[in-house]
């Protein structure tokens, strides 16, 4: 039986702020975050944008009715949830009308919760094959103005139909992982912005993936010539270079071209969004499927899974007959087309905003806000969502 992705939607917020201009307004050589980082815009959620409802803009854009009826077990990745005990996932379900004979969880493991998602999904859906599972990777990353990590900040979701009928990648069964107890990156409970050993967190990005590889080349036999293309978890997209490169001088000079050539064009989207932690993955697998029309059905994509403190897996997924024709790119390139730049002074007003924390009630402008789910407001620490 194959099991393996059938549908993938992403959704971004409409605001973003130019590198160039934040560079500026904080004193620094752009080329640190244009080509340093890899990094040319930066997704800014507004207000009326949580993880919820950035999930549900990127689930409502790919689920029809049938999807909606076989959809059995719900599962939310993030790292930025709304609640620490209610699932983020229980929310999507009842905004995008979703058979209520379901299961729906949150999984955190920093940005390799959806990873998480998309293997139990596999596990469920080897034991029910007429079922589909969603999993939605919906985060904000946000580290603080003015702080290292404000480059590498971001926001958006990516909503992953699997079922047993994929009709773009059919996911192997071969993975490998990895574990180790590690402080590089974290959010203590009390802590709305990310703590974070900046250099210490690229390292280990990049030992885990060694470990990982050579793991997955032990066990499988495969080497990078068996690759069309590898995407990466991209925190920023000069990272996953910084892993691909310690291992491509193995590959032969053509294999070394046709995968720098396919990181770069993995890395279009994550470039204009920034972090997204856990989607930031499917977000580049996006990004690949989109933009680079050399794929071909049959070719071996790999994928590098990593969730700060920490944990690692590389798996992999064959591309389906006609998986071209049930793409989203026409719908993502509008998206981005249709975002606004803003200033830095109004990217940072943006940023203070908050929800009030006492239980007193706030009502927020959806009107201003041209996505179809919107956070409407909080009362009695009780959110609302607006659907338009
Ligand atoms: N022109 C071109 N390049 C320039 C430049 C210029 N004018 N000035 C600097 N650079 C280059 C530097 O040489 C450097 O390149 P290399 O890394 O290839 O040497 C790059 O720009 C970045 O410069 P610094 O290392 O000096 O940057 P920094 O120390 O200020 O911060 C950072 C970089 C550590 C990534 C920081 O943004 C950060 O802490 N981010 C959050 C943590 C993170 O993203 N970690 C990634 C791995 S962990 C993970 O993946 C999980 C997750 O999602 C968080």
């Amino acid at each position: 039986m194959k099991i393996g992705i059938d549908k993938l939607g992403f959704y971004a917020p409409h605001l973003y702020v130019d590198m160039n201009d934040l560079a500026e307004a904080r004193g620094i050589d752009p080329g640190k975050f244009t080509i340093g980082l890899g990094q040319d815009e930066m997704a800014v959620p507004p207000i009326t944008q949580d993880p919820v409802s950035l999930a549900a803009n990127a689930a409502e854009q790919i689920l029809d009715r049938e999807d909606k009826d076989a959809i059995d077990l719900v599962i939310f990745g993030t790292e930025s949830g709304v609640d620490h005990s209610k699932s983020a996932a229980v929310y999507v379900h009842q905004l995008l009308g979703l058979n209520p004979k379901a299961r729906s969880v949150e999984m955190k493991q920093a940005c390799y919760g959806a990873t998480a998602g998309i293997q139990m999904a596999k596990g469920h859906i080897a034991l029910h094959p007429d079922k589909k599972v969603l999993i939605l990777a919906s985060d904000i990353a946000r580290y603080g103005l003015n702080t290292p990590g404000e480059s590498t900040q971001g926001a958006g979701a990516v909503a992953i139909l699997v079922s047993a009928e994929p009709r773009l990648l059919e996911l192997e069964s071969e993975s490998t992982y990895y574990t180790e107890d590690i402080m590089d990156f974290w959010r203590p409970v009390y802590s709305s912005t990310a703590f974070v050993d900046g250099k210490y967190s690229n390292e280990q990005y990049i030992a885990f993936f060694q470990k990982v590889w050579k793991d997955y080349q032990e066990q499988t036999g495969r080497s990078l010539e068996d690759f069309a293309a590898i995407a990466f978890h991209l925190p920023y997209t000069k990272m996953g270079w910084k892993a691909l490169r310690t291992v491509i001088e193995d590959a032969p000079e053509a294999v070394q071209e046709r995968l720098k050539n396919n990181y770069q064009i993995s890395t279009k989207y994550n470039r204009n969004v920034g972090n997204i932690y856990t989607g930031s993955l499917y977000l580049s697998l996006i990004s690949l499927l989109e933009n680079q029309d050399d794929l071909k059905e049959g070719d071996t994509i790999g994928l590098y899974s990593y969730g700060s403190g920490a944990v690692g897996e590389f798996l992999s997924g064959k591309l389906q007959n006609g998986f071209k024709k049930h793409l989203q790119t026409a719908s993502h390139q509008a998206m981005f087309d249709n975002r606004e730049c803003i200033s830095v002074a109004a990217y940072e007003k943006v940023f203070e905003e908050a929800l009030p924390t006492d239980g007193s009630e706030k009502q927020l402008n959806v009107d201003e806000d041209p996505a179809k789910i919107c956070l409407a407001g909080v009362k009695d620490h009780i959110r609302s969502y607006a659907v338009k």
